[in-house]
């Protein structure tokens, strides 16, 4: 958790110029067709210099952008996002040892200061929430906001009755008891259409959805490991408001103004 808000700073840190049109229709001045048209026309100024090429970028931190002698900004309106993370990429915006992170998923060219919200495993797929607002997120990540996390789970064998019952009254782990969590097991109809890093579950496997409302290192997987358990795959569906539906993996986009408001009303 604590990483998590080193990655809100890391983020603020890296400013990636975005594309002018982009910026112009972020700015309400038009849309981004409508912003072309205006770049093309010779309307739109950077730092005083007319610029026409569509491919052209600015960094709203620091260039003076105009429309017919008009100064345009950005709005303060903080960017909310939710990415389906494939398996295989890390949840961090800058890896220094150049591994695939989420970072590459989401357009942070569009989007300057986008940060994800908490973490997911390499190898967890799912829904993960993106944004420019620390102080939403830091409110959820905070342990006494902390909101429903529904995940499924594939498992190496069938969950007993008596594993069941320990999930749901609260598994000891090392760094402390787990609260306790919601469990339902799932068909093996219903876990085929669970888009889980491994395409062919094992004989044997079993899918479980467990609802929880911690977010701790690596929890699920200690939850079930703690019952006898191990997770040959996590997929998480939803977080607190928001649920990750039909986004096909590896798509993002952005919050409904209804989800937002959910969020902020944490
Ligand atoms: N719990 C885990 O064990 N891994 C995740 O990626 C998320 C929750």
């Amino acid at each position: 958790m604590r990483g998590s808000v080193m990655e809100a700073a890391n983020a603020e840190e890296r400013v990636v110029p975005m594309r002018l049109q982009r910026f112009l229709a972020r700015a309400g001045v038009a849309s981004r067709r409508g912003a072309e048209n205006l770049m093309t026309a010779g309307r739109v100024r950077v730092n005083g210099e007319v610029v026409r090429e569509l491919g052209s970028r600015v960094d709203p931190r620091v260039d003076v952008v105009s429309v017919d002698g008009h100064e345009v900004a950005l709005g303060e309106e903080p960017v909310y996002l939710m990415l389906h993370k494939p398996a295989g990429y890390l949840c961090t915006m800058r890896d220094p040892r150049g591994r695939r992170t989420v970072a590459e998923l989401v357009p942070l060219d569009e989007y300057p200061g986008l940060f994800c919200v908490g973490r997911l495993d390499k190898d967890t797929t799912g829904l993960l929430l993106f944004t420019t607002d620390g102080t939403t997120a830091q409110r959820l990540l905070h342990p006494s906001y902390e909101k429903e996390k529904r995940y499924v789970a594939l498992l190496d064998g069938v969950l007993s009755r008596q594993a069941k019952r320990a999930l749901e009254g609260g598994v000891e782990l090392d760094d402390g008891p787990a609260a306790p969590a919601r469990v339902r097991v799932l068909g093996a109809a219903e876990a085929r259409g669970i888009p889980f890093a491994v395409h062919e579950a094992p004989k044997g496997a079993e899918a479980v959805e467990l609802t929880i409302h911690e977010g701790r290192k690596h929890q699920v997987k200690r939850m079930f490991k703690a019952v006898g358990r191990e997770v040959l795959a996590l997929h998480r569906e939803a977080l607190g408001p928001l649920e990750l539906s039909n986004l096909p993996e590896g798509k993002w986009r952005e919050l409904t103004p209804d989800e937002v408001a959910s969020l902020r009303a944490l």
